[in-house]
């Protein structure tokens, strides 16, 4: 299995090109279901959970055509991918594809709106909590869905082939459960409303997506949609929103080693609030044409007590790299997260680069430490892995990460594009 190798202490320099958000192609891809017409989709991003979808669409029917270069392309650039699901040929999600990654139990949604049937494994994906699945499946019951539970799949069925539009209210606000209800939805028949939908821009990416495709969809960035379902949809040609985590993420590495970082195509507005906080600790962040700059030269980072939320708020997949941050403070900060249970295993591998934290409960209280040192350390799920390689790059001496694969699924030619930088990084393969 693939390590990283970091030598840290290295201030980061210079350009970091922000690639299009992995929880944003996920859905986008998924919707390629909804109509058998290409939908194509620019800005996508080199990740294995990509690839992984794709396998788990074209499974479906789906093809999938990579384009090649266009005039104008840059080597950063993200791929532009045509999806075409013209015949659906099989609407079961089998377990060996689903549990690797817990987005693709998404195609539940278009797979039951479009052909009125689907059999979908329960969802594996990052071990942080329970993760349960009950709002999905509440939602799609209020469409007129009849659904079962059989030996780890889910059965759903659309009686007479078709959702009937109805009211849905989450409990608790849900990406998730957002993105599936939403798509079932558009071609429902009837009026659907979700109240208490989720306001990420990865929902509003997807909405104005299924707009492009030509489902009819009000309250678009609200907490509540309205969507009139049609008999069908579209192909349309639509972009990948850029990352806020990756920025999120690479905004606190250059905040952490010191040194500036412009971070091209990183949009503020998708994560203001993590934006605010950094401002915080001691750290000047400009917005200029084409992205952010972000610059701490010589003074010590503050400690800032956070709390995760639900968009607009600090984001849960920022929570782990932010800790990495505040371990170099200069006092205490509390980190509470709020969203998932179990989401501080990258505590235990943090205090192996001697990082202060103490947990207790939903908690983390973070002491500065004037150093961290190199460690051996391991990757447990996509975000907390990204926080060790944060602290690798400000620790004394050499660090390895050991099961980098979360990495791969999430973050895009993460050591080319912080080796351009000025960090000393490298993946040693095997
Ligand atoms: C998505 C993101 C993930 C991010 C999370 C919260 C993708 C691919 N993943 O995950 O990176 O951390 O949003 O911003 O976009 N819940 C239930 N029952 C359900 C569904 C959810 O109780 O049926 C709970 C979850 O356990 C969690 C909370 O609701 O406590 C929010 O989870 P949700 O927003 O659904 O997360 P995901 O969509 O899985």
């Amino acid at each position: 299995m693939d390590r990283i190798r970091i030598v840290g202490g290295n201030q980061l320099n210079g350009e970091i090109h922000i690639s299009g958000a992995k929880n944003a192609a996920l859905p986008l891809m998924i919707a390629s279901l909804l109509t058998e017409e290409p939908l194509v989709l620019v800005n996508v991003p080199r990740l294995a959970d990509v690839k992984q979808l794709e396998r788990i669409l074209e499974n479906h029917g789906v093809d999938i055509a990579v384009h090649g270069r266009r005039r104008g392309d840059t080597e950063m650039g993200g791929q532009r991918i045509t999806f075409t699901a013209s015949d659906i040929v099989d609407t079961t999600a089998p377990y060996e594809l689903v549990s690797t990654m817990r987005a693709s139990f998404w195609v539940i949604g278009p797979l039951l709106a479009r052909e009125g049937h689907a059999k979908v494994s329960l969802p594996g994906g990052c071990a942080i909590g329970t993760r349960p699945v009950d709002f999905y499946l509440d939602g799609l019951r209020q469409l007129g869905a009849e659904i079962e539970i059989d030996a780890g799949y889910v059965l759903a069925r659309a009686p007479g082939g078709r959702l009937k539009g109805a009211s849905v209210r989450f409990p608790k606000v849900s990406v998730g459960a957002t993105h599936v209800v939403m798509m079932a939805a558009t071609l429902a028949e009837g009026t659907t409303t979700i109240e208490n939908a989720a306001l990420e821009p990865e929902v509003t990416n997807l909405a104005e997506c299924l707009v492009a495709m030509g489902a009819k969809i009000s309250g678009i960035g609200t907490g509540r949609l309205v969507i009139e379902g049609v008999e069908k949809l579209d192909g349309a040609i639509h972009e990948v929103v850029p990352d806020r985590i990756e920025t999120g993420t690479y905004a606190f590495a250059a905040a952490m080693t010191g040194g500036e970082v412009f971070l091209r195509n990183a949009r503020p507005e998708l994560l203001q609030s993590a934006l605010d906080v950094l401002v915080r600790t001691g750290v000047d962040v400009t917005t200029e044409e084409g992205g952010l700059r972000i610059k701490r030269n010589g003074n010590g980072i503050m400690p800032v007590d956070v709390e995760t939320d639900p968009f607009p708020g600090f984001p849960t997949d920022l929570q782990a790299q932010f800790m990495a941050l505040m371990a170099r403070s200069s006092g205490v900060s509390a980190i509470k997260e709020t969203i998932f249970e179990n989401r501080f295993m990258h505590v235990a591998e943090l205090a192996r680069f001697g990082a202060n934290i103490h947990v207790d409960g939903q908690t983390a209280t973070v002491t500065g430490v004037p150093e961290l040192k190199g460690a051996q350390v391991m990757a447990t799920d996509l975000r907390a892995s990204v926080s060790l390689v944060i602290a690798g790059l400000a620790a004394r001496g050499e660090t390895v990460v050991n099961r980098i694969y979360h990495l791969d699924r999430g973050f895009e030619r993460l050591e080319n594009k912080l080796s351009r930088c000025g960090a000393e990084i490298e993946r040693i393969a095997g």
